[in-house]
């Protein structure tokens, strides 16, 4: 069965101080909502993962990126171990951010899921369409490019690590949320992707989040459709209050 999932990426925000006073207040609020039926993710810088895990019982952490190789001479790289070391379960790769700043292929993030996997991490794995993708009506084939360069060499086994984030780029901090309407078809789409790969199943067993502009107004609606399984969000993951609102949104349904 798929999980219902609330997962915040901080970001490059927050000093490892205000890190863990965040962390705190949203894990006791999760902790009084027991038995919450969605899985709460943190997604924080690297510094704060160790410490954030120490606190952590009712949330689970994700890192934001690692390195594509084991170990080595690689100058202010972090290993997908480094990051198994803190307690951390989870990484975000392929990010939107990291494919156009960093210029992350699909190659490189290929190497990524591979060290992430051989670290026990389970993968959000993120794939969208800038805007002038969708405008020429191509935002099916990059998606589904996304999947296809990026994890479709996993074999059925290793796909049962994978989390899929909807992020349309043009989403992405604008405030220009994708309407419910437009997530669901492309979710319904990323679905359908997967189980030609891998079979009904597995598609059904994957959970799909949604990510861009997520916030306590409209997740509701959002969440509401049957294929977003979730969320991935950045600036309202940022204050504890945005947090659980979006999080009860999930909750509701
Ligand atoms: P946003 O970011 O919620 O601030 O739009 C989402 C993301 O980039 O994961």
């Amino acid at each position: 069965m798929r999980k219902k999932i609330v997962a915040g990426n901080w970001k490059m925000n927050k000093s490892l101080q205000e890190g863990i006073e965040l962390a705190k207040e949203v894990n006791n609020r999760v902790k009084a909502l027991a038995p919450s039926q969605t899985l709460i993710i943190l997604g924080t810088p690297f510094i704060h993962l160790s410490e954030v895990n120490k606190i952590a019982d009712s949330v689970a952490i994700s890192a934001q990126n690692c390195a594509t190789e084991v170990s080595g001479a690689y100058t202010g790289e972090v290993s997908a171990a480094m990051i198994a070391s803190t307690g951390c379960q989870y990484v975000i790769l392929g990010h939107s951010e990291r494919r156009s700043y960093y210029g992350e292929t699909d190659e490189i993030l290929q190497k990524k899921v591979m060290r992430a996997l051989e670290n026990n991490l389970d993968i959000i794995f993120c794939v969208g369409e800038v805007l002038a993708d969708r405008e020429a009506g191509k935002h099916f084939d990059i998606v589904k490019s996304q999947l296809e360069n990026g994890l479709f060499n996993l074999s059925a086994e290793q796909f049962t690590h994978i989390i899929i984030a909807y992020e349309p780029v043009w989403a992405i901090g604008t405030g220009k949320t994708a309407t419910s309407a437009q997530a669901e078809e492309m979710h319904q789409f990323i679905r359908a992707t997967i189980a030609s790969r891998y079979g009904e199943k597995t598609a059904d067993d994957t959970s799909i989040l949604y990510g861009g502009s997520c916030n306590a107004k409209n997740a509701d609606e959002l969440f509401s459709q049957p294929n977003v399984d979730g969320g991935l969000i950045g600036g309202a993951s940022l204050k504890a209050d945005d947090f659980l609102a979006i999080i009860n949104a999930r909750q509701k349904h």
